[in-house]
């Protein structure tokens, strides 16, 4: 297959040792609630510089006055629909001139619509497939250029177990995150030769705390559990390659 990049020539990529998260950055879409926020907050207390968005302007202005406590220097937001082309051209762009270039990304954002597949209306069908599958594409396009240029990177997506069974009431949610994952085999193979991994996390149901006095049903994932795998694939040796992450309650 033909590549169509501008990779320096004559460089190669590294794949000796490990990479080192500090002062790095990610994209953390979503990152302003539920699991993303737990992402965010762990690559945060690893020293990386963490930019969010979501489209709620609210959730992402509130999420960055949270960290911006501890972690002021590291942590970016806007609000940006990751399916559409024009802000997610304009997000990348912001976070690139605010911290020079984007090393991860997490393509976290993303719901469902429950309903029977004959029963989903076309506009349910076209919201859920835009964010979960569109939005993951077109934070790929904008950002995996950069990482060919630097002959590094890590694309983690927020697949689930619904990418690999079908759920009844869940069809256009499994269609979504089926494609999430073909999507990310696909780059895998394009992207492989720069050094780029992309790595798939298929969780089962995670626990959704509302507050943190709510108690912790441990049958169930919890965000966290989250938050420690995906520093735990960013921390793994470079020539190793782990991919479809099944996570659940024990
Ligand atoms: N919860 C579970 O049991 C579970 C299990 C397996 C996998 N997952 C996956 O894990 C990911 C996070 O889920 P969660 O449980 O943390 O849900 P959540 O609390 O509802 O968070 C979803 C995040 O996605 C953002 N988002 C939704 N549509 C967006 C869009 N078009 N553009 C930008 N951001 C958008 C939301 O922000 P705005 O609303 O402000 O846009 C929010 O920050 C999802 O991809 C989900 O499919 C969840």
């Amino acid at each position: 297959m033909q590549n169509n990049t501008t990779q320096v020539e004559g460089q190669t990529p590294q794949r000796e040792g490990h990479y080192e998260l500090a002062k790095k950055t990610a994209i953390v879409t979503g990152g302003g609630k539920g699991l993303g926020k737990a992402i965010t907050k762990m690559l945060l207390t690893k020293g990386m510089n963490v930019a969010i968005c979501g489209r709620s302007q609210d959730s992402i202005t509130t999420a960055v006055q949270e960290f911006s406590v501890l972690y002021p220097q590291q942590i970016y937001g806007e609000s940006c629909d990751v399916s559409n082309s024009q802000q997610v051209q304009t997000f990348v762009a912001n976070v690139v001139t605010k911290f020079n270039h984007v090393h991860v990304l997490i393509n976290n954002s993303g719901f469902g619509k429950q309903s029977l597949v004959w029963q989903t209306t076309e506009s349910d069908w076209d919201e859920v497939m835009n964010t979960n599958v569109k939005g993951t594409y077109l934070m790929c396009k904008s950002v995996v250029p950069q990482m060919i240029k630097n002959l590094e990177g890590y694309i983690l997506n927020i697949a689930s177990q619904a990418a690999l069974n079908g759920y009844a009431n869940a069809g256009v949610y499994c269609a979504s995150k089926f494609a999430m994952v073909g999507l990310g085999k696909a780059l895998q193979e394009e992207v492989r030769e720069f050094g780029i991994h992309v790595h798939s996390l298929n969780p089962a149901l995670i626990q959704s705390q509302k507050t943190p006095a709510d108690a912790i049903d441990s049958g169930l994932v919890q965000n966290e559990d989250l938050a420690h795998m995906a520093v735990y694939l960013l921390q793994q040796p470079r020539r190793l390659k782990i991919d479809n992450i099944g996570m659940w309650g024990f």
